[in-house]
């Protein structure tokens, strides 16, 4: 991957960055524009908002799944705002040029190295888990997964041809003491701020790269975190564990790949996919400014797309995300969120969360809704 100079750009403060994607992208994304419109004109909030396209319409239009000039756009904006890449249409397209791709090279080439994904489960959908409402009512947990490392970007991959007609596929798990200790750190000044417990999950018993993360974790908790209380756990118990007994988890720091499978799995303990937001946040530098990305965790649901029926409340939130670790409007924040409890409390829904007696109402009457609480 080409380095683009990244620190060289200068980040614009107030400068959001759409990229609505595919399938339901679109029409999650533009009730966060909505969203951030109100806030421009009832609060005199002066955001800068750019729309651009990334992912498989990208592909469509340029051929590539982020061209230079919107990757630039990405680059000098404090916060993007991503819808979902992705679908079966571009099943076919050649590895390098997949709608995934977009994804992973702002991810890589921004160094959003720490991805957070809040698993809560809200009181008013207890019961749209698949588990009993005793083990997930009041669960609230935060997966810190590390997003530029690991298995997903090491050296070397690719697949090769070796003797007897076979091929090689090959992928590298590598991670360094420095890319350990920077997300770890994130996970425990987290902590701090919620129930100061943190569960950092590896397979040390098996790799390595993880037994690195083990000791790197330990060390620095034992160096500057002594007063918060960490557990080591192997990533396949921390599975089971999830499952068994979730609320005994607080914040889990892990790997790229374990934090990939172990934050679907704490998704769907919530029962609501389409209410989960995340953030993938960069480093500092020195004049304090940050490269964010933010997102809902559910991806692109091409079967349901263009219907009008997809529920924007994990985009609202992912905003509110923004609004509170890049923009620091931290009551705005509060706000946002608390327009969604309000809504949901009355018993709207959008359709992946419908249940008996509540109200169905569209994408956009769902923004809207949530919008005439923000008063
Ligand atoms: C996620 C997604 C991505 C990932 C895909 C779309 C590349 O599953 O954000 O969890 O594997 O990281
Ligand atoms: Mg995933």
């Amino acid at each position: 991957m080409k380095n683009h100079g990244s620190s060289m750009i200068k980040v614009k403060k107030r400068k959001i960055l759409l990229l609505p994607g595919d399938g339901i992208g679109p029409e999650v994304i533009s009730e966060v524009k909505k969203i951030i419109n109100w806030f421009n004109d009832k609060r005199s909030l002066d955001f800068e908002i750019d729309e651009d396209l990334a992912g498989g319409c990208s592909y469509d239009k340029h051929g590539t799944p982020i061209t230079d000039e919107v990757f630039y756009k990405a680059l000098e904006s404090a916060v993007i705002m991503l819808g979902a890449v992705g679908g079966p249409k571009w099943d076919g397209v050649e590895f390098s040029k997949k709608p995934e791709r977009a994804l992973l090279k702002l991810r890589k080439e921004l160094k959003l190295f720490a991805n957070l994904r809040p698993a809560i489960c809200f009181k008013q959908l207890v019961d749209a888990s698949t588990l009993k409402p005793e083990i997930v009512s009041g669960l609230d947990i935060m997966i810190v997964r590390e997003l530029t490392g690991g298995i997903y970007f090491g050296e070397p991959r690719g697949i090769k041809p070796i003797e007897n007609g076979e091929r090689k596929g090959i992928n590298t798990h590598i991670y360094t003491s420095s890319e350990i200790i920077r997300v770890a750190r994130i996970a425990f000044d987290l902590a701090k701020k919620r129930s100061n417990k943190v569960t950092s999950c590896e397979k040390s018993n098996v790799m390595e790269a993880g037994q690195l993360w083990k000791e790197e974790v330990q060390s620095l908790h034992d160096k500057e975190y002594k007063d918060v209380e960490l557990k080591h756990m192997l990533a396949d118990n921390c599975s089971m564990q999830l499952l068994r007994n979730p609320k005994q988890f607080d914040v889990i720091v892990t790997d790229n790949l374990f934090g990939d499978m172990l934050s679907d799995q704490a998704s769907m303990l919530t029962g609501s996919l389409g209410l989960l937001p995340s953030a993938s946040l960069g480093a500092k530098n020195k004049d304090g400014e940050m490269r964010a990305m933010y997102e809902p965790i559910h991806g692109s649901a091409p079967d349901i797309a263009g219907k009008g029926i997809a529920n924007p409340i994990a985009s609202i939130l992912s905003f509110a995300m923004a609004l509170r670790y890049s923009l620091e409007l931290d009551k705005e924040a509060d706000t946002l969120e608390k327009a969604v409890q309000i809504v949901l409390n009355e018993g709207l829904r959008t359709k992946d969360i419908l249940s008996k007696g509540a109200k169905e109402v569209s994408t956009s009457e769902m923004g809207d809704a949530i919008i005439s609480k923000l008063q």
